[in-house]
């Protein structure tokens, strides 16, 4: 029995593919058998596969039916969380696509899933990116300090539903802990944010995330250990859509 994540799979069966990078990366390229040909050699039935979020660009259920009915044949179980991209989801619905699509997919989103004797905490996750304004140097010297404020808003959001799902688990005896967010944990800016914080906080042995995509953003956040905490980007294009083993 094991546990996978990947991230950004950005199926489009039926609806438009809005993301230039997309189109013309090679990484991209058939991406979406590369990937089932992957996930069929490595997971079995009893193996647990996270997708972390940016599922598809369907803009609405409808669109993303074939993009659904290709996740559920993967092998495993499978469990998605929310993405920036993931415009059929909205947070207060999740028990309504839950209601819709399991036992072959579930939605984690405020509150939690169980794996092994760990409670798998997920959610989406902000991080404030620009813009930000360079000198001739490509030094930062300034930012958008508007859409700054804006982001501490959506951090503050994002907290409270990290804290209510951990609060959850606790309440329910689980002590172990594995944090999912979409979003990286930090921004260019920062070495430390509140999502490193709470992870530490309670004890968090992994925060595995998504969303930086493209070579110029594999490494605008933390990877590898730091304050005794596991920190792994899992985006597919980083992973060569070779889904990451996140614990056996
Ligand atoms: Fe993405
Ligand atoms: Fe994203």
């Amino acid at each position: 029995m094991s546990l996978f994540a990947i991230g950004d799979l950005h199926l489009h069966f039926q609806s438009e593919l809005k993301a230039p990078g997309q189109l013309h990366d090679p990484v991209w390229k058939g991406h979406e058998e590369r990937f089932r040909q992957n996930c069929r050699a490595m997971i079995s039935a009893e193996d647990t596969l996270i997708l972390v979020g940016d599922h598809s660009w369907g803009k609405n259920l409808a669109q993303c039916e074939e993009d659904f009915r290709y996740i559920a044949e993967l092998p495993g179980r499978k469990i998605l969380t929310r993405g920036n991209h993931d415009m059929f989801w909205e947070a207060k619905k999740t028990a309504v696509l839950n209601s819709l699509f399991q036992p072959h997919l579930t939605f984690l989103q405020d509150g939690y899933e169980v794996y092994r004797d760990y409670a798998v905490i997920a959610t989406k996750g902000y991080t404030f990116e620009g813009p930000f304004y360079l000198d001739r140097s490509r030094r930062i010297i300034g930012w958008d300090e508007e859409k700054e404020e804006h982001a501490k808003k959506l951090v503050a959001r994002e907290m409270s539903r990290l804290r209510a799902s951990f609060e959850a688990a606790r309440a329910d005896g689980y002590r172990k802990f594995l944090m999912f967010l979409h979003y990286p944990p930090t921004n260019i800016l920062e070495k430390r944010s509140a999502f490193t914080d709470i992870a530490e906080e309670y004890g968090a042995e992994q925060v595995i995330y998504a969303h930086c995509h493209g070579e110029s953003r594999f490494h605008d956040s933390i990877e590898g250990k730091f304050r005794g905490v596991q920190y792994r980007l899992v985006s597919g294009d980083y992973l060569r859509w070779v889904p990451l083993e996140i614990m056996d």
